[in-house]
């Protein structure tokens, strides 16, 4: 948002930008002002302004040296020209001690989810909020200690290992200031800062809530779709056919000025396992069942949520391939086509055994009736809810989510 953006801007950069204005005519200020501001200007530059806690956490969320591998960092799975989703090329993270370790699950987008909440279960039993595909964290400061401290990722044997690390920093220093700790501070206290650090920056920073998308622009007049664009919007919104906006909001909740494209709720949608013999996922007695775990472990007994996994926003959603929990799908046009498609034609999207198909491959049978059914997905014999020309428009529709546009890119 620009308004947000001048606000932040440091007072440099504002005589800078000013500066230029005048340069090619478009300031009021007449050039003698500008000279006669410029020289008033004190010669000696002042010390660096100490860092923020937000900047420190920018500094750590790059910052390879917190892992024990020394090669990873947030920023290695949440990269920021990808929607802060996986980086390219990459099918499921690799972390670990030695950068070798498979993770079981797609490392999601981590903008937009300022308004996720804590994780609740309502009165009927309905999951909501939370962090992670299971929601297990309910704060970003519960959720930033997972991946520091996980065998798989970050891999920090304990506080007193990650401490050492923080500590060999070049700018402890700054981290210490920022948060007001004393040089004495003790491990659990620049864990603390740190992880708070990486909070700030996430919830502070425009780069995670950016809203400059092609979508964004149109609601604010300043760009108009295309007609497939906007065919694709109406099959999104429209509950006999995509069904989309049920569960991935395509209007702002109340209170809020622009819209999710989450609801942040649960559903089992019936993935296909993901078969690449480099996942967890290559024992067969092993399920990744979400909400019943195993990696939250307090609702292993509600079976009817079991294959529940929480919707992830569809902003950035063209940069973030693979897609689903379990990177399951590589491309856009099959994660729509498989909504439109998958009790219809379930042989293109499950495998075949003894010409049996295995539909809902990554549950176990007794989870099979927890599946949604409704619209998009289409009973057998029924005609498609999305032919195949819909799903282009509706995939054409989900590219205009993507932030970073400008008016006079291709199709604006
Ligand atoms: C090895 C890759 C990897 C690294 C390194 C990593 N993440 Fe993640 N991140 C993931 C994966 C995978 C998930 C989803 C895990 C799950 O749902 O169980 C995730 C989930 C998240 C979420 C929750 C997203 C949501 O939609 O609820 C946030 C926030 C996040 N990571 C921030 C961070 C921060 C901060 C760091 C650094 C301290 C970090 N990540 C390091 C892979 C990684
Ligand atoms: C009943 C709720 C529901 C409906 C309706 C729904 N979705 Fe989803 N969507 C989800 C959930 C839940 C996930 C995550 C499932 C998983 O990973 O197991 C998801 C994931 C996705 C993803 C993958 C995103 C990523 O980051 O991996 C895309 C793309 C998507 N949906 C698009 C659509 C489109 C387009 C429609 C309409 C044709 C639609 N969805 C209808 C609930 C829904």
């Amino acid at each position: 948002m620009p308004s947000l953006a001048r606000h932040t801007l440091p007072t440099a950069t504002v005589l800078l930008l000013t500066g230029l204005l005048n340069a090619c005519g478009g300031g009021g200020i007449s050039s003698g002002a500008a000279t006669a501001s410029a020289t008033a200007m004190p010669t000696t530059p002042a010390a660096p302004a100490p860092l923020t806690l937000a900047q420190v956490g920018d500094r750590l969320f790059e910052d390879t040296n917190l892992s024990a591998s020394g090669k990873q960092a947030c920023a290695s799975c949440h990269v920021e020209a990808r929607g802060h989703a996986d980086a390219a090329n990459s099918f499921l993270p690799l972390g670990g001690p030695d950068g070798t370790h498979q993770g079981l699950r797609s490392s999601p987008s981590i903008r937009y989810l300022d308004q996720a909440g804590a994780f609740t279960i309502d009165a009927q039993g309905r999951a909501r909020g939370g962090l992670f595909w299971d929601g297990r964290a309910s704060s970003r400061a519960e959720q930033a200690r997972g991946p520091l401290f996980n065998p798989d990722e970050m891999a920090n044997a304990d506080v007193a290992a990650l401490a050492v690390r923080l500590r060999a920093l070049p700018y402890a220093a700054d981290l210490r200031t920022a948060a007001n700790l004393p040089a004495t501070a003790t491990d659990d206290q620049l864990v603390d800062a740190a992880i708070t650090a990486l909070v700030r920056y996430q919830t502070d920073d425009a780069k995670f809530h950016p809203f400059t998308s092609k979508f964004d622009a149109v609601q604010d007049g300043s760009a108009t779709f295309t007609p497939q664009e906007q065919r694709g919007l109406d099959l999104f919104n429209d509950p006999q056919r995509g069904n989309c906006a049920s569960c991935h909001d395509s209007r702002p909740v109340p209170g809020q000025a622009r819209a999710l494209f989450t609801n942040f709720s649960y559903h089992a949608l019936g993935t296909p396992r993901n078969t690449s013999s480099a996942t967890a996922t290559a024992n067969p007695a092993f399920f990744d069942l979400g909400l019943c775990g195993p990696q939250r472990g307090d609702l292993a007994g509600r079976t009817e949520l079991c294959g529940q996994f929480r919707v992830p926003t569809l902003r950035n959603v063209a940069l973030t391939a693979p897609y689903f929990h379990n990177a399951s799908f590589a491309t856009l046009e099959d994660v729509v086509a498989f909504y439109a498609t998958r009790d219809l034609d379930p042989a293109r999207w499950y495998p075949v055994v003894n010409g049996q198909v295995q539909a809902y491959s990554d549950l176990p049978a007794a989870y099979r009736a927890n599946v949604e059914r409704g619209a998009p997905f289409s009973r057998p014999g029924q005609a498609p809810a999305l032919s195949a020309q819909d799903v282009s428009d509706v995939v054409a529709f989900l590219r205009t989510l993507s932030d970073g546009f400008t008016t006079g890119q291709p199709g604006s």
